[in-house]
């Protein structure tokens, strides 16, 4: 998949976590603009994180489809969809996960194990990511040792390493103070003008003004 230009789309989808239980976003079609960031709006409950889980391949939508180039991707099979996953698309939970054995280095290094860059350069691309976020100092800690914010750059910079084509954050300014919102805000800007396609949820006012584009569920 490359990196410029990955079209990714929703057509008249629905979501519900349970058969027959409250539909989400009854029947929403929407295409994401390439090489620019869309926040994802809307009160708590209306599905935010969820639409990300969809748009990452990891929940499937009851109706509708997820395109991406084109393709009808959400209907593929579970092994495609998750190369896609592991390749194409990277994700920053709402709550960063870290693995707590591993070293913050490691644990953004790791997602890039398989992606045929190498270890030495896999590893030189994270400390760089690491630098821009402002947590360089923090390669060799543990994620126990770091805080609640710091956690949530390394989330960015573990998303970005295999240099998706699609970044779906969830609320990844959440824990920020404004000033490294800021930095948070530029690498993910930063990311979508290097042709990628990025997909924010937010109800963070600062995020909204600083976006391309808002779509409100
Ligand atoms: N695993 C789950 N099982 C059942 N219902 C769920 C599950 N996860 C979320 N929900 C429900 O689905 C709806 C949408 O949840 P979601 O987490 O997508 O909302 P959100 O817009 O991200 O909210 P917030 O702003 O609080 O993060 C809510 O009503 C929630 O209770
Ligand atoms: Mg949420």
């Amino acid at each position: 998949m490359s990196v410029v230009g990955t079209h990714l789309a929703v057509s008249d989808i629905g979501f519900s976590y349970r058969r027959g239980g409250e539909e989400l976003f009854g029947g929403l079609s929407h295409e994401f603009a390439t090489a620019s960031v869309t926040a994802v709006t809307g009160p708590s409950g209306r599905g935010k994180s969820t639409l990300l889980y969809v748009l990452g391949l990891m929940l499937t939508p009851r109706r509708g489809t997820v395109m991406i180039d084109g393709r009808p991707v959400s209907l593929m099979s579970d092994a495609s969809r998750s190369g896609i996953r592991a390749n194409g698309i990277g994700f920053v939970f709402q709550d960063a996960v870290l693995d707590p054995a591993r070293t913050v280095l490691d644990c953004v290094t790791e997602p890039g194990v398989y992606n045929g860059r190498g270890r030495g350069a896999t590893r030189h691309h994270a400390r760089q990511l690491l630098a821009d976020l402002d947590v360089g100092l923090r390669a060799d800690h543990r994620p126990g040792e770091i805080s609640g914010g710091q956690a949530q750059r390394v989330a960015i910079a573990r998303a970005l390493v295999n240099d998706p084509s699609i970044v779906l954050a969830d609320e990844p300014t959440g824990n920020l103070d404004h000033g490294n919102a800021t930095t948070v805000l530029a690498t993910l800007s930063a990311a979508a003008k290097a042709g990628r396609t990025v997909v924010i949820a937010t109800h963070d006012p600062f995020v909204l003004e600083s976006v391309d584009h808002v779509l409100a569920l």
